[in-house]
């Protein structure tokens, strides 16, 4: 039986204009605009479709991390299940689904991270572990002392790596919290990633060559061009837009992934053709999952893996490393 998700409008296109600043709720914050750009300037990158040619089969594999996957997609991280969607899972039950179907589906996913961190990060980050330890856990920026805390908390668990939402500084619910979140510059960044103990140390929330930079100089192996989703900053340049300059400046010294707004195969495609490694999809399969569970979202992931799938053979790649900026074009709208 499906369950409930009333905080979100479960529209036919995931793009932020029915629930445009409703945080709690899926929204974007503010107007909404950063949540709805991100969905619009995705919607300018075209493909070039190419059939000539004599691929019969394609190969969407990749590796990332060391780890095989199925296609270039990981799922984002998305915290208060109960608060955000409206559904009476915790967020334990909400991850535990998740990390299975992912499994299943040979890919992996984030869980998130909130004030309560027994409910919001340690419970989460052991149902990383209990399905066999194929997600990354991600920590939210707050003062030393507690980032310390998380970070011991899972060396107990097999999760594939620890990654930071640096961008969550700017959600005026933690700010304003009694463990407050901050900025993190160069200097600390490298301090975290010394924690991490050898694990893969992603920063999340690069929207600049600048904070690409300093995170590689500070050893992220991986970032995520990210502004959570908009909803820290309204206003704020869509993510697909900032992704060719930053790849410029970084590829090959660190994974690149991104997200926001990323709702088809295509797009995925229109991600790797720009250079990213990896893309991220929060809202759409944590609302599969959430109402319908490890069978909502095997039926997303592998819905999104046979679009970019076809993407592949309708532009003539027969691998990943075939998809190239040439077969897209950036329309003027
Ligand atoms: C309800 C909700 C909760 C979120 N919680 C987290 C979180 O705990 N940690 C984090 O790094 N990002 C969090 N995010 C941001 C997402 O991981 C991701 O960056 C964003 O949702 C991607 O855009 P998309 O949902 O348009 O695909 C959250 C987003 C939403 C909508």
């Amino acid at each position: 039986m499906k369950r409930e998700a009333n905080l979100c409008k479960q529209c036919p296109v995931c793009n932020g204009l029915a629930c445009k600043g409703q945080i709690p709720g899926v929204g974007g914050i503010g107007q909404g605009n950063s949540f709805i750009n991100n969905v619009k300037e995705l919607q300018k990158v075209k493909l070039l479709m190419d059939v000539v040619n004599d691929i019969q089969e394609v190969n969407p594999e990749t590796t990332l991390f060391n780890k095989k996957y199925a296609f270039p997609l990981l799922v984002a991280p998305i915290a208060g299940i109960k608060n955000n969607y409206g559904t009476d899972i915790p967020d334990y039950v909400y991850n535990s689904e998740l990390a299975k179907a992912c499994d299943e589906q040979g890919i992996s996913c984030f869980v998130g991270d909130g004030i309560d961190m027994e409910n919001f990060f340690h419970l989460p980050a052991r149902a990383i572990h209990e399905q066999g330890g194929q997600g990354f856990v991600t920590i939210k920026p707050w003062a030393m002392e507690k980032v310390i805390e998380r970070i011991n908390l899972v060396k107990e668990f097999d999760v594939l790596g620890i990654a930071m939402d640096v961008d969550a500084a700017g959600l005026p619910l933690l700010r304003n919290s009694v463990t407050p979140v901050e900025n993190k510059d160069e200097k600390a960044l490298r301090e975290i990633k010394k924690l991490c103990d050898g694990k893969p140390f992603i920063v999340k929330g690069i929207m600049t060559t600048e904070a690409a930079i300093a995170a590689v100089n500070a050893g992220a192996d991986g970032i995520v061009i990210s502004n959570h989703g908009g909803r820290v900053l309204d206003d704020c340049c869509a993510t697909i837009d900032v992704l060719e300059e930053i790849v410029a400046a970084v590829k090959g010294k660190t994974t690149i992934l991104i997200d926001g707004g990323f709702r088809t195969g295509t797009d995925i495609y229109k991600a790797i053709a720009l250079g990213a490694d990896g893309v991220l999809i929060g809202r759409p399969i944590a609302l599969a999952c959430a109402t319908e569970g490890v069978e909502g979202a095997n039926k997303i992931i592998s819905k999104l893996k046979s679009e970019f799938q076809h993407a592949m053979r309708m532009t003539g790649c027969a691998t990943i490393s075939d998809i190239t900026k040439r077969k897209i074009k950036k329309q003027t709208m």
